[in-house]
């Protein structure tokens, strides 16, 4: 079988790992072929064909709209670019793979799952944690009964970065919290509460506090920072019998119980490998157009863009915002 073509778009920090990864793929596999990298700034493409040697290099993508050959594009470009990129690919005729968050808006992340749709195009947000083993066992545990009622989850995603200019922490950090929350408990907060604060830079957040409830008095506390020394990525799970901690980089958990601490059992999954294989598994198997189709889709992406931006408004309001998600037979019917 030809080996799917895949263009990637912005090759920035995430960008590169993405190529490494997809040439990896693509050596082992015989799968996938990087068609095209393409960057808006020729220093970026300087440092990639300093690293990967003889490929298509671009500096702008509207030439690869008209290219047949190109099966679809995993978009690395910054959030601002991502509704942009996505439909002019989607209106093209090409599947989308789009780094997390979908897009800054929800009404234009659910615009984008409307064209997927209606162009028989597959749809993929890069939340790369379903991918994640840790995360797959955490949700197994939690399945198993073995914490009893479940009371509440927090989670902390920090690290220290320089001032970040027009970025904020919520859009960068958040996506993978609420996602991963949704993972285990197949189920999305109704309100939200959020108080965030820039330091540095005063008119945008880099320390975030948000409080997300769940149906079922279930409460999910997220703490999203740029300003901590310590990088953490880290979960843990209350319940009336036991807690489980699980450190997602690592991949390494435990659960305590009154009796002691054992660990869970975890082997590492490559989580961009997966995700990466995951997209052609959607467009070669031509099943995932649909909503709800396929296992990190894009209105999996939209409700994530749903309780961030509710989480924004949250801080911009100084009150509980009620989360407003159109429902799994609303998005079918459309
Ligand atoms: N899944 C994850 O864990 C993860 C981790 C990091 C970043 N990301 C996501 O990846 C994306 C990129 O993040 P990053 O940290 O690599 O940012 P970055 O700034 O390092 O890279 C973005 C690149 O896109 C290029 N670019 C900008 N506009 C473009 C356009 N119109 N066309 C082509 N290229 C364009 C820039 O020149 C830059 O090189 C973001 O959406 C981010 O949220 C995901």
């Amino acid at each position: 079988m030809e080996p799917l073509r895949i263009a990637v778009i912005g090759a920035g920090y995430w960008g590169k790992k993405v190529i490494r990864e997809t040439l990896d793929v693509g050596r082992t596999t015989g799968r996938v072929q990087v068609h095209a990298v393409v960057d808006n700034s020729p220093t970026m493409l300087s440092h990639c064909q300093n690293e990967f040697g003889p490929l298509d290099y671009k500096l702008d993508y509207h030439e690869l709209l008209t290219d047949p050959k190109l099966s679809g594009v995993h978009i690395c470009s910054p959030n601002a670019t991502h509704f942009e990129v996505a439909s002019d690919f989607l209106k093209a005729g090409k599947n989308v793979l789009v780094e997390k968050p979908l897009t800054l808006r929800s009404k234009e992340a659910y615009q984008l799952v409307q064209l997927a749709k209606d162009n028989n195009l597959v749809i993929c947000t890069g939340h790369i944690h379903r991918f994640n083993n840790g995360v797959r066992e955490l949700r197994r545990a939690l399945a198993s009964g073995v914490l009893g009622d479940l009371y509440y989850l927090r989670f902390v995603w920090a690290g220290f970065l320089p001032p970040q200019g027009f970025r904020e922490v919520i859009t960068d950090l958040a996506p993978h919290p609420f996602d991963i929350c949704n993972f285990l408990l197949d189920k999305w907060p109704t309100k939200v509460t959020c108080r965030g604060k820039g330091y540095r830079t005063k008119e945008n957040e880099e320390l975030a506090f948000i409080t997300a409830e769940h149906a079922g008095d279930l409460t999910a506390q997220v703490e999203v920072s740029w300003l901590s020394r310590e990088k953490r990525r880290e979960v843990t799970v209350v319940g009336s019998k036991a807690e489980a901690y699980l450190d997602c980089s690592d991949q390494k958990g435990v659960l305590r119980t009154s009796e002691g601490t054992q660990q869970i059992s975890i082997t590492p999954s490559n989580t961009l490998r997966e995700e990466v294989e995951h997209f052609l598994n959607c467009i070669a198997s031509h099943q995932d157009s649909k909503p709800f189709s396929n296992q990190s889709d894009g209105v999996l992406g939209a409700r994530v863009v749903s309780v961030l931006e509710s989480a924004r408004e949250s801080i911009r309001q100084e009150r509980t915002m009620q989360i407003q998600m159109p429902t799994a037979e609303e998005i079918r019917a459309k």
